[in-house]
């Protein structure tokens, strides 16, 4: 089976921070993947911009190594990759003296065109690129401006941050990126839900029992000692993708798949949850950070040796028992978890139905399991419905749970594109459906907020807990209190 692609109009692509490791790992490549699949119209640009001098062949250096480092080596095709790095010209820019940015207006030419300009840099620098890019004319109907994430460290200075862009570029014109709406089983979650008679009657609290919400990771700190540091798991992961999946999980069903009909039914999950507040942070929530132990294999360093610095208290794990209070889903707890160095890789989703009201079978026949739906966004991304079935053969009726299993890699043999590559798709196409909008960055901060406050009024210190394990043992509390446990990833 093939995916079927459809081509974009021809558009400019200007990477701020274009030598850097986003650009490296995942634009660059992505941007070659979407070319390999025969999405881009003539002529399609791409322009690097940082602050370093560097010649057009230099960064199509640069480029071409990016390409064979992250694209795996059967997907790569020497004179498509050819075609790709003549599309890449660079230009060196300064976004705080303002330097370059006339040299970007003449490499892009006066021509009136698709234009996205991707903001792989820190967040202090993009109300300066924003500006520059008005000051010197470069911002027309036709532009887009891209961030990523972190979008401020709490609400007021993620207003700083979204006032400073808003000034240049309307809000249809600005994507916010968070690479989770990306992901290919996030958006099988809707077609789930919303292309299926079968869920959406029993998606309520009259048939869940709960939900659990799991982002495991084995890495550690890497390379992001600065950022990581003052942002913690709270910010860097719970602020964005979690409430991000909360949300299309909880959401009511949108009148149509169109940005601002998707957007409005998030936001209003985001705005009926619960708020934590300082008294029930110790009961709601955990945090916790890594010591030394063994993950991916091998031994590995604390987080705090890592660091060099023996004092940090920022957390690398958090457990959070949600809310959300509306209709839908009242008394029903959404069960958060993230964290560096656990014991596997893996994000997934756990809708646990309830139990059924009263079993016909006897002792004999074993415990007769909840249902279960699972959403695995990776690794093997896929849903598994487990079911209750008779134990097959004879030997009387002995009941298993087992899952009804579909595996998207191998059921379609189908590349799963990095989620990158429909992103920056969906920004030449100027569709804003997957990206987040002002107002759900604002009710997430304003989420997010009193815990990092509570965290910080009742000094809850972050536990420690043993590299490639699942946390600290009160996070297994914090569901085993309400008679739950975590979902064993298999
Ligand atoms: C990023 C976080 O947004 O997501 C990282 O800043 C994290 O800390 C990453 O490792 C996880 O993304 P993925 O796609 O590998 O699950």
């Amino acid at each position: 089976m093939t995916s079927q692609t459809i081509p974009v109009e021809p558009f400019d692509f200007v990477i701020f921070g274009g030598t850097g490791d986003l650009a490296e790992r995942k634009l660059l490549p992505a941007l070659y993947q979407r070319q390999m699949a025969g999405q881009f119209s003539e002529p399609t640009r791409i322009i690097g911009a940082s602050r370093s001098k560097m010649t057009d062949k230099a960064y199509r250096d640069f480029a071409a190594k990016a390409i064979t480092d992250h694209v795996s080596s059967d997907e790569i095709d020497g004179k498509e990759l050819q075609r790709f790095l003549q599309r890449l010209t660079y230009v060196s820019v300064d976004a705080m003296s303002g330097t370059g940015f006339e040299a970007l207006k003449q490499a892009l030419g006066e021509e009136e065109r698709i234009r996205a300009y991707y903001l792989a840099v820190g967040p202090a620098l993009f109300g300066e690129i924003a500006r520059n890019l008005q000051k010197h004319a470069m911002v027309s109907g036709q532009s887009r401006i891209v961030v990523e994430k972190p979008i401020g460290r709490d609400l007021a200075s993620a207003n700083e941050l979204n006032d400073a862009i808003g000034e240049v570029f309307d809000e249809h014109q600005i994507f916010r990126i968070d690479h989770y709406l990306g992901k290919e089983t996030v958006q099988n979650l809707m077609a789930l839900r919303f292309a299926n008679a079968l869920y959406e009657p029993l998606w309520n609290s009259a048939h869940i029992d709960h939900v659990q919400i799991t982002v495991a990771e084995t890495i550690g700190l890497e390379d992001r000692v600065s950022y990581y540091d003052k942002a913690g798991a709270l910010r860097d992961m719970v602020q964005n993708h979690m409430l991000q999946l909360l949300c299309l999980v909880a959401m009511e069903a949108p009148s149509a798949i169109d940005a601002d009909a998707v957007r409005d039914e998030k936001l209003k999950v985001l705005r009926a949850l619960k708020r934590v507040n300082g008294a029930e942070a110790p009961k709601h929530t955990v945090r916790g950070q890594y010591r030394a132990g063994a993950s991916a294999g091998g031994a590995v360093q604390g987080y705090l040796e890592e660091l060099g610095n023996g004092r940090s208290t920022t957390e690398t794990f958090v457990a959070i028992k949600a809310e959300i209070a509306n209709w839908r889903w009242a008394g029903v707890p959404f069960y958060l978890r993230t964290g560096k160095r656990l014991a596997q890789r893996v994000s997934e989703i756990v809708i646990e139905f309830k139990p059924i009201p009263h079993s016909i079978f006897g002792e004999n026949a074993g415990r007769v399991h909840a249902n279960q739906l699972v959403i695995r966004l990776q690794p093997d991304e896929g849903v598994k419905q487990w079911i209750m079935i008779k134990d097959p053969g004879p030997g009387g009726m002995r009941l298993m749970h087992v899952p009804l299993d579909m595996s998207f890699a191998e059921s379609f043999g189908v590349r799963n594109p990095d989620a990158y590559e429909r992103l920056i798709m969906d920004v030449v196409r100027g569709n804003q459906t997957l990206f987040m909008r002002r107002d759900e960055v604002e009710a997430a901060w304003r989420w997010i907020d009193p815990i990092q406050d509570a965290w910080e009024e009742n000094r809850q210190d972050a536990q420690g807990y043993t590299a490639g394990t699942w946390g600290p043992s009160s996070a297994i509390a914090l569901i085993e209190r309400d008679g739950r446990t975590w979902h064993e990833s298999g």
